[in-house]
This record gives C-alpha cells, sequence and structure tokens, in this order.
C-alpha cells in the first residue's frame, strides 16, 4: 500500500485522482485551501465523496505555507506526492499574476524543497498544456520548446517545470511532469467551458464565443486522465515530462454543435473578439505517455460530455 500525499484534492482533477486511488486501496493524504476560485458547494461534495474512506486525512491550509507542508511530511510516511493544487485559468491571471506566482511557484518549490528530505519514491507535479502557447508545430510533443508562455498562467507552470528539474538534478527526486490538456467531466471546473456552455445554452443565456470558432482544443475526458496520471505516480522514471490529452482536437464550432445535440437546445451566440492569452490551438502528441505509461484516451467527446451533463443535471438543476 502507497501513502500518496495529493494536493488540490478537494478540486475537479484532484479528487477523481484521490477517489481513484483510494478505490484501489491506497492511503491519501489530502492538502487544499478550499479557495473560492470557484462556488465552494462543489468543492464541499467533492470532499464528502472522499470522506468516506477510512484511508482519507484531510488537511486544510495554505500550500504556501512552509511550516505546515513539512508537519504533514513529520506526521505521515509519505511515499509517493501527486501535485494538482494551483491557481488555475488563464485569463484571470493576467489580472491577478500575484496570486498564481504564490500558488503555482512558491507552493510548489514548498513541496519539493521539503519532499526531497523524506525519501520519496516518486513525485508528479501537474503543469499545463498553456506551456506549449500559440507553438504552430502541431501536435504538440514534450520535445517542443515551451520558452514562450503568453500568460502568467503558462509562465508559472513553466518556472514549475524548471524547479522540478533542478530538484530531480540536485537531489536525484524522482519527478514526472504532467502536461493536461482541457480536462472536462463530471466535478468540472466552473469556469471552462464544457461546464459554462451546456448550462448557458440549457437555461437560453447567450454563450461568450471569442473568435470565429475555428480555434481548436484537444478535449480530454477525467477518466481517461486520471488513468494516466496514476500510471505516472507508479512508474518511477528519473525525471519525464508527459502530455496528457486526448489527440483528436475538435473546432469550437464543432463543440458547441455537440453540446446542442445533448442538451437537446440551440445555442444563443454572443460573438466576441479573441482573449489575449488565449491559444489557438491545442493538441497533444501522446505516444511518449502511451509508450512509457500505457496511457490510451477512449472516451468520445458526445459520449464524454453527455456524462458530464448527467452530473449537472443532478449536482445543479435538480437541486435549484
Ligand atoms: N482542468 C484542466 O483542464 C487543466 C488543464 C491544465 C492544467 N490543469 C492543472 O491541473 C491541476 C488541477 O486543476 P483543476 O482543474 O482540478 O483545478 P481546481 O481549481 O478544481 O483544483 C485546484 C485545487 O487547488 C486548491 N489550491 C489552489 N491553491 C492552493 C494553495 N495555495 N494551497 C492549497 N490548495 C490550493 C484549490 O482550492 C482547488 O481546490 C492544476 O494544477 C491545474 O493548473 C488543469
Amino acid at each position: 500500500m502507497k501513502t500518496i500525499l495529493i494536493t488540490g484534492c478537494a478540486g475537479f482533477i484532484g479528487s477523481h485522482v484521490a477517489e481513484k486511488l483510494l478505490e484501489r486501496g491506497d492511503k491519501v493524504i489530502g492538502i487544499d485551501e478550499v479557495n473560492d476560485y470557484y462556488d465552494i458547494k462543489q468543492k464541499t461534495a467533492n470532499l464528502e465523496v472522499l470522506n468516506k474512506f477510512e484511508n482519507f486525512q484531510f488537511h486544510k491550509f495554505d500550500l504556501g505555507d512552509f511550516k505546515k507542508v513539512k508537519e504533514i511530511f513529520e506526521k505521515y510516511e509519505i511515499t509517493h506526492i501527486g501535485h494538482l493544487a494551483a491557481r488555475a485559468g488563464v485569463r484571470p491571471s493576467i489580472e491577478n499574476p500575484h496570486i498564481y506566482e504564490h500558488s503555482n511557484i512558491k507552493a510548489s518549490l514548498n513541496i519539493l524543497d521539503i519532499a526531497k528530505d523524506y525519501n520519496i519514491e516518486n513525485t508528479v507535479l501537474t503543469s499545463s498544456s498553456s506551456v506549449y502557447g500559440n507553438c504552430k508545430d502541431i501536435p504538440f510533443k514534450e520535445t517542443h520548446n515551451v520558452d514562450f508562455p503568453i500568460s502568467p498562467y503558462a509562465a508559472s507552470k513553466k518556472s514549475m517545470e524548471l524547479l522540478a528539474y533542478t530538484y530531480h538534478h540536485l537531489h536525484k527526486m524522482s519527478i514526472n511532469i504532467i502536461r493536461p490538456f482541457t480536462i472536462y467531466g463530471p466535478r468540472g471546473r466552473p469556469d471552462m467551458a464544457p461546464f459554462l456552455f451546456p448550462m448557458w445554452i440549457e437555461k437560453g443565456q447567450p454563450i461568450k464565443k471569442f473568435g470565429d470558432g475555428t480555434t481548436m482544443r484537444d478535449y480530454t475526458y477525467i477518466d481517461d486522465f486520471v488513468k494516466g496520471f496514476i500510471s505516472a505516480i507508479d512508474t518511477k522514471l528519473g525525471y519525464e515530462i508527459f502530455n496528457l490529452g486526448n489527440s483528436t482536437p475538435i473546432s469550437l464550432n464543432e463543440f458547441i454543435e455537440t453540446i446542442e445535440n445533448i442538451v437537446g437546445k440551440k445555442a444563443q451566440i454572443n460573438q466576441l473578439p479573441m482573449q489575449p492569452g488565449d491559444v489557438e490551438v491545442t493538441y497533444a502528441d501522446t505516444s511518449k505517455a502511451e509508450k512509457l505509461l500505457g496511457y490510451k484516451p477512449e472516451t468520445k467527446i458526445e459520449q464524454g460530455l453527455t456524462q458530464f451533463w448527467n452530473w449537472h443535471k443532478d449536482f445543479y438543476l435538480n437541486n435549484e
């Protein structure tokens, strides 16, 4: 049995990763500050799912607090780390970059700097597909140059990757970096299009459509992603970076059409210009993850969005 520290366990992806690890019998130590970046009701419900497991211990605090992070490593014999806590979102990072520096760089440095002294077998850190910026060479490969981030969020994730390499080099820590590509599904993040668009269409509210609809996103279903993430926890490789995406990008126009079919209503469109910081295409080359982690995403966008919509109706619309 592993004892795995999962940060950001009250959030969307962290709660799914923690749940799967608990289901298979690992012990999970969860940390999350439970901030109000989005409705806390959703994070509380995520924690309720995890609290049902005897092997789950939760601690609520800010990972920027070095002393508190150290206390956790003193208290438990942590064998593995899955670091998912972060301030997410590209556009808000342009408004408030300091919080991104705090939660994405300082907090990650705290974890690395403490973990180096505790004989951790393997650490997985969560970066982002945003590090590819407006890279023209598609699909994106882990070997591409990512020195040109176009938002403070992307820059904060690239900074974390650099710190991780340094800790691997100096202290021989085994670290896998994951770059997720637009993860969606039940418990999804309420600031993301796969959450907002079905809700707006259902309510007859206009969709904020940035650009002409030709931008492409590689939407990745949560269950597929979690399998890859857990495999990265289980696979000690030294220092490696992995794209976890679907390798099947679709245009914004196709995405809206798919949602219209699932919700059964036509979208009202509020046409807006492209936003600064937004990238034109995300498209993951996942061959490295397939080879080294056995990663193989299987969920088609129609299936995944239907799963999301069923959860959303149950959690929000039926409880209003
Ligand atoms: N969802 C996606 O499509 C996507 C894409 C690329 C990268 N990511 C990355 O995946 C990870 C998980 O994302 P998510 O979508 O589940 O986001 P989320 O916002 O649902 O979860 C992040 C959690 O981290 C917690 N947190 C933030 N700052 C903290 C701090 N300083 N101390 C303690 N807890 C803190 C938040 O309270 C939140 O519950 C993040 O690192 C994010 O940057 C997500």
